[in-house]
């Protein structure tokens, strides 16, 4: 039984991890260095409530369960103090998330999990600088948080069955059906996600189709949901472009980030959270 959750990082995980945490009933910290980013959060978090219950997906009671259950700060050590349970969900650099969990670590008392939502970086590596990595574990969320049903466990080398197993618990609790996978570059989902991805804007450089088509072909020709461009636009071109790099250096040449992959990220365009990527969002 986890008496109260530690987000940390109020991006477009963090925030989505905040609100299911919350509106299941668990007492939740969201934490972020940035007061604006907070704020940003807290009041996305509450519309995507409000849109849940609006379509039915979500029940009235989670209004209440979230002003009840969620709240902010932006000094980690206070905010992970009281936590048995702490996800880290900042940017997918691995410097800054080995530097994050350190501090998480010396914060928390020492039976409490630390968790990383990270979508392929070596969960070994990120507990290389931790004092008890068999506390550790990895805890890969899927965008948006609050539709998507998976979340991959990831085991890393020094993980204690206790932490794997709470990590798959906590996901039940959730309402998410968990799988557990080896601390294995890109793991079961980003590996797979990202070779479909990353061709078809290969695709789209050499003039194929357009966007807008071969989101088509997939979502009409093979019933994905949505198509790999508009995926990448949700998901963050930034963050597809950490991916590709991490795995092409560790895996190989079909990960080789593709050039207009890279001007965009340049430009600013990352998606949706920026209004234009490969498609624009209003
Ligand atoms: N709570 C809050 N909002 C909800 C909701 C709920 N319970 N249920 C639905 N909504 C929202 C949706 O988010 C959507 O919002 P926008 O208008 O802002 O897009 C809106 O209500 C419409 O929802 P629908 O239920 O009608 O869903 P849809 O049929 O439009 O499908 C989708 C939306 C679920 C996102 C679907 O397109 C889909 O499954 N897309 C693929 C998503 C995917 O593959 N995600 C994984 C990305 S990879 C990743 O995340 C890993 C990583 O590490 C990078």
């Amino acid at each position: 039984m986890i008496r109260q959750i530690t987000v940390i990082g109020a991006g477009t995980m963090g925030q989505g991890i905040a609100q299911v945490t919350s509106i299941h009933g668990i007492p939740t910290r969201l934490c972020d260095v940035s007061a604006e980013a907070l704020t940003a959060a807290s009041g996305r978090i509450d519309a995507s409530v409000e849109k849940g219950i609006a379509k039915g997906k979500t029940p009235a009671s989670a209004r209440d369960q979230l002003k009840r259950c969620l709240s902010l700060s932006t000094q980690l050590d206070e905010a992970c103090r009281e936590s048995d349970f702490v996800i880290e969900a900042v940017p997918e650099l691995l410097d800054l998330k080995a530097r994050i969990l350190a501090s998480v670590e010396q914060a928390v008392s020492s039976d409490a999990i630390i968790a990383t939502n990270t979508s392929s970086l070596p969960v070994s590596k990120l507990a290389s600088g931790l004092e008890h990595p068999e506390r550790f574990v990895g805890m890969h969320f899927f965008n948006p948080v609050p539709i998507m049903a998976l979340v991959e466990v990831v085991r890393g080398g020094a993980s204690s069955d206790h932490a794997v197993d709470s990590a798959v618990s906590l996901a039940v609790a959730l309402g998410k059906e968990p799988i557990v996978v080896r601390d294995s570059p890109g793991f079961a989902t980003s590996r797979l996600g990202l070779v479909i991805g990353l061709e078809a804007i290969r695709m789209l450089e050499a003039g194929v189709a357009s966007a807008e088509e071969i989101d088509k072909a997939m979502e009409l020709g093979y019933r994905h949901p949505m198509g790999p461009l508009r995926l990448t636009d949700l998901v963050g071109l930034d963050v597809r472009l950490a991916i590709a790099e991490y795995l092409h250096e560790e895996i190989g040449e079909q990960f080789r980030p593709p050039e207009l992959l890279r001007q965009l990220v340049s430009k600013g365009h990352l998606g949706k959270k920026t209004g234009q990527g490969f498609h624009s969002w209003s």
